[in-house]
């Protein structure tokens, strides 16, 4: 049996995470509460929800203000490992293109677990977001 990219248990404590982080969101206009929650190569956990505003362009994901969270309090050295993203609606919903571009930024070989049309999903990054840009 190949090994797990996160454990079981890993897992179940993101989902906990972001679920957690998901009621604290700010989504009067979409009413569409997204959670993150971030796994890095040290063990950490850090997550986000979605932040709303009346200049609709301003709202930051939740995935955004996991990985803003995570290099404010440790700096821009981290390595994610997974991401996890939840919603209140229990629908499919995989981390937007700017998300991903953002992720692929810290995290390069990141797992993503998400709901999917077809259920829970794993996916890696590259997988979401081939030829992710990269300077030099
Ligand atoms: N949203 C996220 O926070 N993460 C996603 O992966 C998809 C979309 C938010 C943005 C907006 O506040 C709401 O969900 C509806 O698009």
């Amino acid at each position: 049996m190949g090994k797990k990219s996160v454990p079981t248990a890993v897992q179940a404590k993101l989902v906990k995470l972001a679920q957690k982080a998901m009621r604290n969101a700010h989504a009067p206009y979409s009413k569409f509460k997204v959670g993150a929650a971030i796994l890095l190569a040290d063990g950490a956990t850090f997550s986000g929800c979605n932040v709303e505003n009346a200049s609709y362009g301003m709202t930051n994901c939740a995935e955004r203000t996991a990985i803003f969270s995570a290099v404010a309090e440790l700096g821009p050295k981290i390595e994610i490992r997974a991401v996890t993203v939840v919603n209140d609606h229990g629908v499919p919903c995989s981390p937007c293109g700017a998300c991903r571009q953002v992720i692929y930024e810290f995290g390069p070989d990141a797992t993503i677990f998400f709901q999917s049309a077809d259920g829970p999903k794993e996916a890696h990054i590259t997988e979401l977001l081939p030829e992710g840009f990269r300077l030099q």
